[in-house]
């Protein structure tokens, strides 16, 4: 059970949210396809809280209006990015009300929610109460101004609006007056004990963001004051006039989301979400940390739902060195990079480009430039041209593949496996790429191109062909509408979704081998490179856009 942390439905997306999970989650859920695995990736639009309630009030529209419109376009542009769901579902849906109002009433009747007096602020102006982002301020933790009213961007605590210093109204910047309402609150605190025992035990973290965590843990967890006085989002069973904060319903997402599926398919959502029989993976960005490693996990335990396995966590994008804006145009939406580029070069460039780590990372045009004319281009697109070219011309229908070069390959094959459940996809990228750098070698050292009717030429191209072959399906997760033109023109069939179950015995098989040439052969269209370059005048196109051209 993959996830991907659910977009909020008030924007579109920019190149830079994919690296940190949409990407990563994709390229892992198809992996486990291709090795035959029941695998499953689950996402949709976070449809609740008050920035998509501040748009509405802005823009004089329902919140409704502003989620559809937005679902709609974040779901063609995800799928225009070649990022596949098993489900891309919604949270204003009427099943996942329901799971999200059971998840409370069970954490109620299991002693984990009071009800507190609160003080809130309240906009006279705008008539309404000012939670989470519809107040700005400064972080009561480390000062930092211009933060909203429940996270802090620069030190990534969580608190309530109330604690902001210097409060103001976000959408008409007034000053708010103190009224009071009565909360609901999950006991967090009282979970402390078993999230640190999950934390350091039950489920698998990085180091960093273990010890980042277990610090919270030690400077004391605070009891979650999970409603709030708006309109706009899951009704709270007995507080009438209130709805859940948005990160009560949210991760619910990820179960309601997969039930939804799950009966379709006629399968039950239990046996993973309930009965712990299945893997789950939360790919998340590393600011929603604190949400998932311990708000989400204390909600299950308290429902006795299973908990993740793994919760994966990578950083941020800047664009050019810079942080990207909307405001200030500094950025490049994914709807606009696929007018320009081929969808899967912005996978590749986040694919080599990304490690497991916490770390930012830099869309540089410069860069973007290099990886795809010089490596992806370069390297592998080059590779599987020229063998295939030569294939043709010299008419080659039959060789033995040499075995010293298969065993290299099937050694590369296990390092690859190993990279991806690693969730270092970068390196398992890099194995792809070291493959072809090898084929390359042999070609330059061999040049079969001198005499391409001698024995050692149809070997070595024979050979050659072994690692294209293997190239299309260990490029699959990353490259898939490439890889899969390439396997047509190989001739290995999509019939099967196990091809990576098959890879080894297929690089192995002389008769597959020479069946794969056969189709190559019989083909009557010219067979053209699978990639274009990156062309210098839409690099300074673009870097002149975002330079305000
Ligand atoms: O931070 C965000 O963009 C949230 N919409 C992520 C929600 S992830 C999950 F918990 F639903
Ligand atoms: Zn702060």
């Amino acid at each position: 059970m993959i996830t991907s942390a659910l977009p909020y439905a008030n924007g579109r997306l920019h190149i830079g949210h994919i690296r940190s999970t949409y990407l990563p989650a994709d390229i892992h859920t198809r992996y486990l396809k291709n090795k035959g695995e029941k695998a499953f990736h689950v996402c949709g639009t976070d449809e609740h809280g008050t920035p998509i309630l501040a748009s509405a009030i802005r823009s004089g529209k329902k919140p409704q209006e502003i989620v559809d419109y937005y679902h709609k376009i974040i779901k063609q542009s995800l799928e225009s990015t070649l990022i596949h769901f098993d489900i891309f579902s919604r949270t204003t849906k009427k099943h996942h009300y329901k799971l999200a109002q059971e998840f409370y009433i069970a954490a109620k009747k299991e002693g984990y929610i009071d009800y507190r007096e609160v003080p809130i602020l309240y906009c006279e102006k705008d008539r309404i109460a000012l939670p989470d982002r519809l107040v700005v301020g400064t972080c009561p933790y480390c000062g930092a101004e211009n933060q909203y009213g429940d996270h802090c961007e620069v030190c990534g605590r969580t608190y309530n609006a109330f604690q902001l210093k210097n409060p103001r109204c976000a959408i008409c910047n007034s000053t708010p007056i103190i009224k009071h309402s009565r909360h609901a609150f999950f006991k967090l605190s009282e979970l402390s004990d078993k999230l640190r025992d999950w934390v350091k035990n039950g489920v698998k973290l990085t180091k960093g963001v273990r010890e980042h965590v277990l610090h919270w843990i030690r400077e004391g967890l605070q009891d979650w004051d999970i409603t709030r006085d708006i309109v706009w989002g899951v009704s709270v069973p007995d507080l009438p006039n209130q709805v859940f904060y948005v990160w009560w319903d949210a991760p619910i997402g990820y179960v309601s989301f997969t039930k939804e599926l799950f009966d379709n398919l006629g399968l039950d959502w239990r046996h993973i979400w309930v009965d712990e029989n299945g893997y789950i993976v939360h790919y998340i960005g590393k600011d929603i940390i604190y949400h998932h490693v311990l708000f989400w996990p204390a909600m299950l335990m308290v429902n006795g739902f299973s908990l993740p396995n793994e919760i994966r966590v990578r950083g941020f994008a800047t664009l050019e060195g810079q942080k990207m804006s909307k405001s200030r145009g500094h950025v490049i939406d994914l709807e606009e990079f696929v007018e320009i580029w081929n969808p899967e070069y912005l996978r590749f460039y986040w694919g080599i480009t990304t490690s497991e780590s916490l770390d930012d990372g830099d869309f540089s045009l410069r860069e973007f430039q290099a990886k795809i004319n010089k490596v992806l281009i370069g390297e592998i697109g080059n590779f599987v041209n020229r063998v295939i070219q030569l294939i043709i011309r010299g008419n080659i229908s039959k060789g033995s593949i040499e075995k010293e070069y298969v065993m290299n390959l099937i050694d590369k094959i296990d390092k690859y496996e190993k990279d991806i459940n690693n969730n270092k996809f970068d390196e398992a990228l890099n194995d792809v790429i070291e493959v072809a750098g090898i084929g390359n070698k042999l070609l330059s050292d061999r040049e079969p191109w001198k005499n391409l009717n001698s024995e050692k030429a149809k070997n070595t191209l024979v050979t050659a062909h072994t690692m294209v072959v293997a190239i299309s399906i260990l490029g699959d997760p990353y490259l898939p509408v490439s890889c899969k033109k390439l396997r047509e023109i190989i001739g290995i069939g999509n019939e099967t979704n196990e091809l990576l179950l098959n890879l080894k015995r297929l690089i192995q098989d002389e008769e597959f081998i020479s069946h794969s040439l056969g189709t190559i052969l019989n083909r009557k269209t010219k067979i053209k490179p699978l990639f274009a370059k990156v062309k210098e005048s839409d690099i300074n196109r673009m870097r002149h856009k975002l330079q305000g051209g």
